[in-house]
């Protein structure tokens, strides 16, 4: 089955290229490189041995999706496209409404014309509301997000969950990312932020390869064990995996379904740190700073409800994590510029 994916030269879009090829469906790939080179699908077709046919363009270009509907059989879509930088969405939310939310529209307006009702949207653990108890589970309160990349998660889940109630022949997965960090065991594809690195493990491998000269760590005084900030970090390739598994679902199913995709771990800034200098033996400088606004103390999943509908548990663990991340850093110091 032929399985569109907006966003597929981008960092999670890119892995998971790789699972679905990995399990006989072939990727149709179409991404703008906004945030992203073409280079992730030449190395994915390394890993994997498979082709994927690439169209370069916006989501929002109607006539192009037209085009790629016209000239392939799709079964469904996996849409990653967005812009996802946090404290950007602040400074642009004209930007961050008009691209995630129109591309979101754009792209269930022609599949719905072209009867292929079946969507995967990649949403965040930021749908969830700052006053949840932990774990999160799916019936965990949403809302009350604290910048507009976070509304645009919201938003985008909510109109797909009313296209799914207006017509029954729709199915749509809304999975709730928590942090994914990691990278491909060959390290061939990885993460490679533009500019400074906003998220902890970019920033953490950028510091012991030298680019950096410390790592902040954003606040000591958190209500957590260490005093520092508590998330649940997932390897890019579990996250992959768990595409895979919602296809299956979608597949089978109508109407809309939300699942987390996190471990059900904790883990502390000064854990991530710790285990990053041990696997590798590297080190990684740190100064305590202020804490960052807008951030909470502490962030988990409940994984249970997509083990138990989807089948789906994440198997790497923080080590694993940790070398991926280095030996994907280490090869690639300028990411796919090199
Ligand atoms: P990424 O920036 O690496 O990938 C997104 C891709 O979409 C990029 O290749 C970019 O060029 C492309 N793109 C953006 N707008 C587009 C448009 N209008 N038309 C065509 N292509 C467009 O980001 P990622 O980390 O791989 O994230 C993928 C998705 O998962 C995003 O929707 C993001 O919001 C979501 N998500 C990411 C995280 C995370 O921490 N990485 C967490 C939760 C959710
Ligand atoms: C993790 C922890 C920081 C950087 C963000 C988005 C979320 C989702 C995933 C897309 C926190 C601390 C970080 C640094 C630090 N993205 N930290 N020094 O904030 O949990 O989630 O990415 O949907 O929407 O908000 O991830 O990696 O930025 O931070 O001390 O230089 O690391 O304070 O405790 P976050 P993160």
């Amino acid at each position: 089955m032929n399985v569109l994916v907006t966003g597929g030269a981008g960092y999670i879009g890119s892995h998971t290229c790789v699972e679905l090829i990995e399990a006989g469906y072939q990727p149709i790939v179409i991404d703008n490189l906004c945030n992203s080179s073409a280079k992730s699908l030449q190395r994915v077709q390394q890993i994997t041995g498979g082709q994927i046919p690439f169209y370069q363009g916006d989501v929002r270009d109607e006539a192009l999706l037209n085009r790629i509907f016209d000239e392939n059989t799709i079964g469904c879509a996996i849409h990653f496209a967005g812009l996802k930088a946090v404290g950007e969405s602040v400074e642009k939310p004209l930007e961050y409404y008009e691209n995630n939310l129109c591309a979101t529209m754009t792209l269930c307006r022609v599949m719905a014309k072209r009867g292929v009702k079946k969507l995967i949207f990649s949403s965040s653990a930021t749908v969830y509301s700052g006053d949840n108890e932990m774990p999160l589970r799916e019936t965990s309160k949403t809302g009350n997000c604290t910048n507009p990349y976070g509304w645009t998660k919201y938003m985008g889940e909510q109109i797909l969950r009313d296209i799914a109630k207006a017509d029954p022949a729709w199915s749509v997965v809304n999975l709730r990312y928590f942090n994914p960090v990691g990278a491909h065991e060959s390290g061939l594809i990885g993460e490679h932020p533009n500019g400074i690195p906003n998220n902890l493990m970019p920033y953490i491998s950028q510091t012991a390869i030298g680019k950096r000269d410390h790592l902040n760590v954003f606040g000591n005084d958190y209500p957590t064990p260490d005093g520092t900030g508590v998330r649940d970090y997932i390897h890019v390739v579990d996250l992959a995996k768990g595409h895979v598994a919602a296809i299956e679902y979608l597949m089978q199913h109508t109407g809309e379904g939300v699942f987390n995709l996190g471990t059900g771990h904790g883990y502390s800034v000064l854990d991530m740190v710790h285990a990053f200098e041990s696997v590798n033996g590297v080190k990684v400088p740190y100064v305590i700073a202020p804490r960052r606004a807008g951030d909470l103390p502490t962030c988990y999943a409940d994984p249970g409800k997509s083990r138990e509908v989807l089948g789906w548990t994440a198997g790497r663990d923080q080590n694993d994590m940790c070398r991926d991340t280095w030996n994907w850093q280490s090869k690639n110091p300028n990411g796919y510029d090199d």
